[in-house]
């Protein structure tokens, strides 16, 4: 079932409530303080875009495969973007990319108990019709803006939940290998040698190439060897 709202402080604070069950989304117009990943916010103008959370309680997934779910998601977002002919990538964990910018970004907050994730908060913001960002957002950029004209944002939520709905299937059924083969031939800049942060400041060069099951990203250096990435620990220099 979807919840509208007009206004809500974040809806991924609002879906925490245990009266919305799995499957269930709840989206608000507006945001009034929404949440980014990395402690960034989220800001978004009023009924332009889908700020939105879905809840799910796979509780057949052990909390070690927890990653599996974020691939899940930035997968259906790129097959809902595709429906629009748009092609995107999946810039690790799961932003998503068309080219340079950024067109959705997504917040998961879990909750864990007795090793498994009992319930799962998938907070989704896509950019739709906005077509003036704020000065300060490194590269964002909307479907108005790419296919040159607005889209039916009821239409698009639709779509993704559908889409969604077809790839959590897949990991219900226990298709991790279909799951992780698709997210690996999405990532963006995989292959490519790029910048990247380090916790400390540090700008180093690597060489994306891959992502390990349990969601560290594996980048080769320099000097050949492959080291792997927790989120906190390596940052895109975009
Ligand atoms: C990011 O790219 O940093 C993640 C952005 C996630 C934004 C969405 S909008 C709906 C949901 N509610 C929030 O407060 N955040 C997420």
């Amino acid at each position: 079932m979807i919840y509208r709202f007009s206004t809500l402080s974040s809806t991924n604070d609002e879906a925490r409530r245990p009266l919305y069950r799995h499957g269930d989304i709840v989206l608000a117009d507006f945001q009034s303080a929404g949440r980014g990943q990395r402690g960034h916010t989220w800001s978004s103008r009023r009924a332009e875009n889908l700020t939105f959370s879905v809840v799910l309680t796979p509780s057949f997934l052990a909390a070690t495969e927890q990653f599996l779910l974020s691939e899940v998601v930035a997968l259906a977002l790129v097959d809902t973007l595709a429906l629009y002919g748009i092609e995107a990538q999946i810039k690790w964990t799961n932003d998503i990319y068309v080219g340079e910018k950024k067109i959705t970004g997504v917040l998961i907050e879990q909750n864990l108990s007795s090793g498994v994730i009992s319930r799962s908060i998938v907070g989704i913001g896509i950019n739709v019709n906005q077509r003036e960002f704020d000065k300060s957002l490194p590269n964002p950029v909307s479907i108005a803006q790419i296919l040159g004209h607005d889209i039916d944002r009821e239409e698009l939520l639709d779509k993704f939940h559908v889409a969604l709905m077809a790839r959590y299937s897949l990991l219900e059924s226990g298709d991790k290998e279909s799951i992780q083969r698709d997210y690996h031939e999405r990532i963006y800049r995989l292959g490519v040698e790029s910048p990247f942060r380090l916790p400390r400041g540090e700008e180093i060069r690597g060489t994306i190439r891959g992502v390990r099951p349990s969601g560290e990203l594996l980048v080769e250096h320099a000097d050949m060897e492959v080291k792997e990435y927790l989120f906190r620990q390596i940052e895109f220099v975009i």
